[in-house]
């Protein structure tokens, strides 16, 4: 390290661990140091694993962003150190060119979470905002009508010229009201109601609205594995994550062609790791596309509500996503660089008695 870089991992503001291709720590900064209670000298050498107990797949998430050498994000994951209650983060690990095998972590405690000091459960940060969001939409909604009903009433008496601006405002209104009700349904949204369902009847349905309508423009591949197990989900919140996954992937080409990949396969190596234990996500779907891959300044907080990359996106595809697959104790991640783009989501196995439930 040149000074000024050490200068840098010195007074960063937010925990960062550097680990080698065994996935033990080589360094960590003095951010890192208070986020584990521990200094470096004790944690140096140690599985970073170990250290920070991780509510995700990470350890095999991070094998992959340095076998494909893309950085990997992660959000609204809870991280414990062994003291105190878990903290809710957004993870990056980022591959560093300099260091074959070695990987960077950088963890992000989620500040609204922090500022509003109250013991939340997992998922919390996006949950509360989407709660605000919620009233919000709910308080915006009457003098929205008011505002659109009194723009109908002037336009009666205006010329051709000036209603065109009171056309405006209704129309306008119109789009904002649009957007209100997606966020009321965002909070609406019922636990889920499970099944044991094969998952490529789910992607087919999926599949066949999709390219008779904003997918039009791509080419739909299937890459099953048909020996696939029953997953155990809610059909239709799950078809919802397919298809928003599959509308922004054929969004992100512009209007021009692409291909996009369905992929699915049984991953044994994915666990959900837990303090106290771990449980198995072997199902895996990747919906994989070759567009230009997210665009760097949001990449980080895509699974965030209201982040959106696209002029009359609304930003709530993703977080919606996010919360239906961990609603189903499942697990969601994006591998994304310029020609490929992987959003991928691990699912866990109905069990024999679910599979045999009659419904
Ligand atoms: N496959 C992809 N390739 C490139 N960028 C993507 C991809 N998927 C998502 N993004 C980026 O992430 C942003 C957030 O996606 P998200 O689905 O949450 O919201 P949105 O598509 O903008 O709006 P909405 O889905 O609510 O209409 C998108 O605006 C886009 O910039
Ligand atoms: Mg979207």
């Amino acid at each position: 390290m040149t000074e000024a870089t050490n200068d840098l991992w010195q007074s960063l503001p937010v925990p960062a661990i550097m680990f080698d291709a065994g996935d033990l720590i080589v360094d960590a900064n003095p951010s890192a140091e208070s986020f584990l209670n521990a200094s470096l000298r004790q944690v140096q050498g140690k599985p970073v694993f170990d250290a920070l107990a991780i509510d995700a797949p990470v350890d095999e998430q991070a094998r992959r962003a340095r076998d494909d050498q893309t950085p990997l994000f992660m959000n609204n994951v809870d991280v414990g150190t062994g003291l105190g209650a878990p903290v809710s983060c957004n993870i990056q690990i980022g591959p560093l060119q300099d260091h074959p095998g070695h990987l960077l972590m950088l963890l992000q405690p989620q500040v609204l979470a922090d500022r509003l000091g109250r013991a939340m459960p997992v998922k919390s940060a996006a949950k509360s905002a989407i709660g605000m969001a919620e009233m919000l939409a709910h308080e915006i909604k009457n003098p929205l009508a008011g505002i659109t009903g009194a723009a109908q009433l002037l336009s009666m008496n205006l010329g051709a010229d000036d209603q065109e601006l009171t056309d405006l405002i209704v129309s306008e209104s119109r789009r904002i009201l649009a957007l209100l009700a997606q966020v009321e349904h965002f909070g609406n949204l019922r636990p889920p109601d499970c099944a044991a369902v094969n998952i490529h009847d789910l992607l087919d349905r999926a599949r066949k609205s999709a390219s008779v309508g904003f997918a039009a423009h791509m080419r739909l591949v299937e890459d099953y594995d048909p020996s696939l197990p029953p997953t155990w989900v809610d059909g239709n919140q799950l078809l919802q994550v397919f298809l928003n996954l599959l509308k922004n992937a054929a969004e992100a080409t512009g209007g021009s062609p692409g291909t996009i990949r369905l992929r699915t396969y049984y991953d044994t190596a994915l666990r959900l790791r837990r303090q106290g234990g771990s449980a198995p996500l072997p199902l895996t779907v990747e919906i994989i596309d070759d567009g230009p891959g997210l665009p760097p300044e949001i990449a980080a907080n895509v699974f965030d509500p209201f982040v959106s990359g696209r002029e009359n996106g609304t930003g709530l595809g993703l977080a919606l996503v996010s919360k239906i697959i961990s609603d189903h104790d499942g697990w969601v991640s994006v591998d994304s660089g310029p020609g490929r783009t992987v959003f991928r989501i691990s699912l866990p196995m109905a069990s024999k008695a679910q599979q045999d439930e009659k419904r």
